[in-house]
């Protein structure tokens, strides 16, 4: 292996996947999740898994967009026999289930764990992660995934969830997503205009992060280098509550875009209000992240304070302040579970539809915890009391939604929910070294 702080030279054929490449378009995928009950068959399972875990190497080559990764959660490592003494290191969100942090994280009112489905009976041990560009590839690797239980009877699969791209290439409530994420150094290629850049140890451990130090993990770094954590969650979406609300609070079709794209930051398309603040229009593809807040926007006339984007990344808007957004980065792995509700229908027909976001980060507290709790489910860092993200929030409380407006700010207040959690873990994500060292079990 190459020194711990050699920035500049991942190590892209020992880290899984999933962190660097970018999603097919369309999409076929699955979470497969398994308990175990005998740790040696536990570690047989990796074993077979292992030859085919896509790596990182070669990532922006097309032909290799389907993938399979492998995850671990905390019990799953202890099913396995990793021992208490290595397990007791690792950072204390992988350890305790993310539902006991319900409070911290917004989980209440309608989405409280008590009402979680994914997976079905609260938790499991082992994930296999498929993404492919088209069906017979997502065959071939789920083919995979059940061969690996195979004459294994203590390894069960408990949860299979599909995760497909809606009709219309988008998210569930007609955005396109998966424009902005931050480009990591070593990654390989260039960043795009307006990309921001971070060191590789706030994605990645073994390298060196924001804070100048080196990423690690518990136990020998053969377990933790080129291993990171991610964030797991499934959020429901209350799509047809979202299209009405669109419509009754607009006055037309142009107002109902002009608001969606108000509470996300970008219109529909994808192209970004900082850039055409007044209609959508077609942007090139290197240009969807070029710009910035602080001098162009301070005040949010173009791309609202309180919106989606802005929140969950505020750029270089906070650069006055004490917060170093630097050190709240989140890699995003979003994909569509459930039919799309087809265009124009505002009944909710009681299907099942959302999003499953999975967010690698090195350190969750810093990053996906502090973002969900701090930046989501509250307003007090943009001076907005307790109003909550108008896409994401749980909008149990201060449901609010302000933005500018000719002639005077429009302030809606009370947004309905139309995100519900219904499920969420931290989750490892070993690098290759460490599923291998997993898998041989000589702790
Ligand atoms: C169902 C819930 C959600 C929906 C519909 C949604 C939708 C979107 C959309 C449309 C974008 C802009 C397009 C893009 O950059 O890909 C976006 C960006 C983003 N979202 Fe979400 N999102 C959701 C939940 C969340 C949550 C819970 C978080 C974090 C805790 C989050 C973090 C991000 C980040 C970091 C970006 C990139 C912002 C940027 O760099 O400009 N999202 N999301």
């Amino acid at each position: 292996m190459r020194p711990t702080d050699a920035v500049g030279a991942l190590d892209l054929d020992r880290i899984q996947g999933t962190i660097l490449r970018e999603r097919p378009l369309p999409y076929f995928g699955s979470y497969l999740l398994y308990e175990v009950g005998d740790a040696a068959e536990g570690r047989a399972m990796l074993r077979r898994l292992l030859p085919h875990v896509t790596t990182a190497a070669g990532w922006e080559h097309p032909a290799q967009d389907a993938w399979l990764n492998v995850v671990l959660t905390h019990p799953g490592l202890a099913r396995i026999g990793l021992p208490r003494e290595i397990l007791d290191g690792f950072p204390r969100e992988l350890r305790e289930p993310m539902r006991t942090r319900k409070e911290f994280l917004g989980d209440i009112g309608e989405s409280d764990p008590a009402n979680w489905d994914f997976p079905e009976h609260g938790s499991f041990d082992i994930g296999v992660l498929l993404m492919a560009p088209d069906e017979t590839a997502f065959a071939e690797k789920l083919a995979i995934g059940h061969g690996a239980q195979e004459d294994l009877p203590s390894v069960r699969r408990v949860s299979r969830l599909d995760i497909r791209t809606p009709d219309n290439l988008r998210e569930h409530f007609g955005y396109a997503d998966g424009i902005s994420r931050p480009y990591i150094e070593g990654q390989g290629g260039t960043p795009r205009r307006g990309q921001s850049l971070a060191k590789p140890g706030e994605f990645i451990l073994g390298y060196v992060n924001e804070l100048g130090r080196t990423a690690t993990g518990p136990g020998p770094e053969a377990l933790w280098r080129n291993g990171t954590y991610l964030s797991i969650r499934k959020l429901h979406q209350k799509v047809a509550e979202f299209r009405r609300f669109l419509t009754a609070r607009s006055e037309d079709e142009y107002g109902a875009e002009l608001l969606a794209a108000k509470m996300a930051g970008r219109w529909r398309s994808g192209c970004p209000l900082a850039l055409s603040p007044e209609k959508d229009v077609t942007v090139e593809p290197e240009r969807l992240n070029d710009f910035a807040y602080y001098d162009d926007d301070p005040r949010g006339l173009r791309t609202p304070v309180a919106s989606h984007i802005r929140r969950v990344n505020p750029r270089d808007a906070l650069k006055d302040t004490i917060v170093d957004v630097r050190l709240h980065q989140l890699l995003r792995r979003g994909a569509a579970y459930g039919p799309m509700l087809p265009e124009g229908v505002l009944e909710d027909d009681g299907v099942d539809r959302g999003v499953v976001l999975a967010f690698a980060n090195a350190d969750p507290a810093r990053q996906f915890e502090f973002v969900q709790s701090q930046w989501v489910n509250d307003g007090d860092f943009i001076s907005a009391g307790a109003d909550q993200d108008p896409l994401a929030g749980n909008h149990v409380t201060d449901a609010d939604f302000s933005y500018a407006a000719k002639p005077v700010r429009r302030r809606l207040r009370g947004l309905p929910a139309f995100v519900v959690t219904k499920g969420g873990e931290h989750v490892f994500l070993p690098g290759v070294n460490g599923l291998e060292y997993l898998a041989d079990g000589h702790w």
